[in-house]
């Protein structure tokens, strides 16, 4: 049986994927878990979001498998200006969803965080979403009671490893 080499990378999203975008959070696997967002998305609204934001980056997850790099989800951290910047995350492409590449998108967006002097992060998720519940606490994000309501839940990780 051979073995296929599997790379997370992340590269900067620009204007040119926000169709790709679009499309990924127009299904309701993705959105239905978006605090900010309740059906699919509208372009208009889409792109004045994207030109109106600041304190954020936006990242592409590459996948490599072997010779080929294909573009699979999307990750950002904002609230760039707090103690504690936020971080979205998406694997647009349904089908690999629990294979590894969220989680370790995540630990890249950490990386950056660090990069660029955070140590902290903080995290909104429904409650119904057991993925990732289970993925950013097995990074080390703990329940921060006083904020959460049934719904939704907040996760802080207090220093960033
Ligand atoms: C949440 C999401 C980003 C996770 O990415 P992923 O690549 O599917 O997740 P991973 O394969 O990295 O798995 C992360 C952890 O969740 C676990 N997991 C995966 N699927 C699961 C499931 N259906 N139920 C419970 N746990 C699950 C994995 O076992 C893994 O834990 P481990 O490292 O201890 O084994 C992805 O499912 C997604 O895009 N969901 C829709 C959008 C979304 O919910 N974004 C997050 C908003 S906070």
């Amino acid at each position: 049986m051979s073995v296929v080499t599997q790379t997370v990378s992340l590269a900067p999203l620009t204007s040119v994927d926000l169709e790709l975008l679009l499309a990924w959070r127009s299904h309701p696997d993705i959105y239905n878990y978006f605090k900010i967002q309740s059906g699919p998305l509208v372009w208009e609204e889409h792109q004045s979001f994207w030109l109106k934001r600041t304190h954020r980056e936006d990242f592409l997850i590459l996948l490599q498998e072997e010779d080929q790099t294909r573009k699979v989800g999307s990750i950002n951290i904002s609230k760039l200006n707090t103690e504690y910047p936020e971080i979205g995350v998406l694997v647009g492409e349904l089908s690999i969803q629990g294979k590894g590449v969220g989680k370790k998108a995540v630990r890249l967006a950490l990386n950056r965080l660090k990069e660029l002097g955070h140590n902290k992060a903080r995290v909104e998720i429904n409650s119904k979403n057991h993925p990732s519940v289970r993925l950013f606490t097995t990074l080390g994000f703990v329940k921060e009671n006083t904020t959460s309501t049934a719904d939704w839940q907040t996760y802080v990780l207090e220093s960033i490893p």
